[in-house]
């Protein structure tokens, strides 16, 4: 029974990136954001290896829209219900051409939303959201995909299944290319976000970090001879700052928000979009701080190190711990080490960059009311004590 839970969410997982492989290319004509951005289908002509190479990229999948027919099947057999410490049940069904979130009180149905949208890639966990009118919320169970468990969604309430978290405009932010949203005086003193469903650019696209391209692809395809680029941005040529802040746009945490950073162009400086909190450098989580923590790093304050030093942003899993201990090795002669350290055989990243759970987001399996860990390499690289090898 375990083993067919798992083939059938593994399966409903596969559908629903296949079913986001075959939605980013028939997505077609104007684009939401503007007349200056020409959409990721049509770089494919002139940067298909790219293009091809990116699809498969955690950013491009990090959020999608749920696709019922493909993973009817799959859910089917998944039979997936969360019990919770006042008693009732959240359970996953198939209704009608949904798949839906039910709660249950006794034997009775006592609320029932859709899953309609997914945040996450599911590298790590899935976070879906359902439609209430112009406004979307967070449904209660979300996936980790490494324990292949279904669980009480992150930060809200342990004792019993909760329906009414807003999703916000910021999680599209981090998550998405964009989304028109408004806020509207609901009631005297409270202010409702409300989205338009249909400007979503799902994903993290190709112009959210290169900048609106249309007049790029207009020159090129006027121009078929000019092998020069025109009208981009060129990142490479960026400065080791401007570099380091299109990453950290997404990868300085959640401070005070001055400017939405869907308007973020390679180039640009993160103090006109964000204003950090006093003390938020002293001790950066390892979710969603990935460049206070490395810029804590010796190797980062004494050489010009930067993301992409590890990291390419074209490929998934482009650079893996082996790959990434090549470039370690580039820099650091290995024999630093006493012959003690050597003889463990471990990577250079399970003691210099080890897993730590983050402080600010955590799980919690309702029915046996236990936390559980989030856990991140963390980017700050050391020397840490033995016991924190991992
Ligand atoms: C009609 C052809 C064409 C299309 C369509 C096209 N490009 Fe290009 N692009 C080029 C050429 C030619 C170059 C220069 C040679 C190279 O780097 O491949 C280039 C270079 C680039 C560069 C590198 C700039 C540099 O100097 O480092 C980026 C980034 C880029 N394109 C992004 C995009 C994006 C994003 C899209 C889709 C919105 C796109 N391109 C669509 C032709 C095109
Ligand atoms: C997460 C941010 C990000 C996304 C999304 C992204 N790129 Fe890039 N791209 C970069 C960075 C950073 C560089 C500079 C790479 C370097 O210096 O090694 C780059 C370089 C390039 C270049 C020039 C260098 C080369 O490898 O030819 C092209 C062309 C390009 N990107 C096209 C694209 C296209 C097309 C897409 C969408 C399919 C895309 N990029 C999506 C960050 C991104
Ligand atoms: C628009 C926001 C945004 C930008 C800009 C961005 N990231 Fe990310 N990044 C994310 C989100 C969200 C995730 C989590 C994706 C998931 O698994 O759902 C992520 C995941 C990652 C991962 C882990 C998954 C993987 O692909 O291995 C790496 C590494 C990463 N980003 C590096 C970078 C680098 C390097 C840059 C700059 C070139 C960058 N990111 C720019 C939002 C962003
Ligand atoms: C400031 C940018 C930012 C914001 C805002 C943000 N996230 Fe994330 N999120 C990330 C990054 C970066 C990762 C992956 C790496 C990490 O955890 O550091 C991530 C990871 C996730 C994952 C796990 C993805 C995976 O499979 O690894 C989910 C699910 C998720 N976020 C949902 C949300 C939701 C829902 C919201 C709004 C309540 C939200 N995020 C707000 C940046 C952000
Ligand atoms: C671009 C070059 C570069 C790369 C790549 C690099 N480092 Fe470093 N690292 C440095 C420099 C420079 C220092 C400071 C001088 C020293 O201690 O050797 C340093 C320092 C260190 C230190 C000592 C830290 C301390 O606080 O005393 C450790 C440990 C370390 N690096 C491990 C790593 C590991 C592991 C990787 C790969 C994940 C890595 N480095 C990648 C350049 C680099
Ligand atoms: C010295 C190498 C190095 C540099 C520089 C580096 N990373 Fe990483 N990064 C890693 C390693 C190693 C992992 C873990 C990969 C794995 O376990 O497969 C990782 C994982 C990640 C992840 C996934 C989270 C996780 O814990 O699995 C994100 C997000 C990420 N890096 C973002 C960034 C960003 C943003 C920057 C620049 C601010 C950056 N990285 C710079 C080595 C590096
Ligand atoms: C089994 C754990 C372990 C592994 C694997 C490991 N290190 Fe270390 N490293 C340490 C410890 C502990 C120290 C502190 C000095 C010592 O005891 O040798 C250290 C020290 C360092 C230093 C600082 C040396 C100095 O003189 O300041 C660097 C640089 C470094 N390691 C790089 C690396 C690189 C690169 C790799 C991968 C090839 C690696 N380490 C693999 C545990 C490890």
């Amino acid at each position: 029974m375990q083993y067919k839970k798992i083939v059938a969410v593994v399966l409903l997982l596969a559908a629903i990136t296949c079913c986001f492989v075959k939605c980013i290319r028939q997505s077609s004509g104007s684009d939401s954001r503007g007349p200056l951005y020409a959409g990721a289908d049509a770089c494919l002509q002139c940067h298909k290896n790219i293009a091809e190479s990116y699809i498969h990229t955690s950013h491009n999948k990090t959020s999608v829209p749920v696709f019922f027919d493909s993973i009817k099947n799959a859910l089917l057999n998944t039979n997936t219900t969360v019990n919770y410490p006042n008693g009732h049940v959240v359970k996953l069904e198939e209704d009608g051409k949904n798949i839906v979130q039910s709660q249950y009180e006794g034997g009775s149905k006592i609320i029932s939303e859709k899953m309609e949208m997914v945040f996450g890639s599911g590298e790590k966990a899935r976070t879906f959201g359902y439609w209430k009118e112009d406004q979307l919320f967070q449904l209660p169970l979300t996936y980790l995909t490494n324990m292949h468990l279904w669980t009480n969604s992150p930060g809200f309430p342990i004792d019993h299944p909760y329906y009414t978290r807003p999703i916000i405009s910021r999680c599209f932010e981090c998550h998405a290319s964009y989304v028109y949203h408004y806020n509207e005086n609901t009631k005297p003193l409270e202010i409702t976000e409300k989205f338009k469903a249909n400007t979503i650019v799902f994903g993290i696209d190709c112009e959210r970090c290169h900048g609106p391209a249309k007049k790029h692809v207009d020159f090129h395809k006027e121009n078929p001879g000019e092998k020069m680029a025109k009208y981009i941005v060129s990142i490479q040529s960026l400065n080791r700052t401007q570099q380091s802040d299109l990453c950290g746009s997404c990868h300085s945490g959640n401070p005070v928000v001055l400017k939405s950073v869907f308007a973020f162009m390679p180039g640009d400086s993160l103090k006109h979009y964000y204003m950090y909190y006093p003390g938020s450098f002293i001790n950066p989580d390892v979710h969603g701080m990935q460049l206070q923590l490395l810029q804590q790093s010796a190797c980062y304050k004494q050489s010009t190190l930067t993301c992409l030093t590890c990291h390419n942003p074209h490929k998934a899993e482009s650079k893996t711990q082996e790959t990434i201990t090549a470039s370690c090795i580039s820099c650091h002669n290995s024999s630093v080490h006493s012959t003690q350290i050597i003889q463990q055989k471990k990577n250079c990243i399970t003691c210099h960059m080890p897993l730590k759970a983050s402080r600010s987001l955590d799980f919690n399996n309702s029915t046996e009311n236990k936390s559980i860990p989030y856990k991140l390499r963390t980017h700050r690289i050391a020397i840490y004590p033995e016991a924190e090898w991992e």
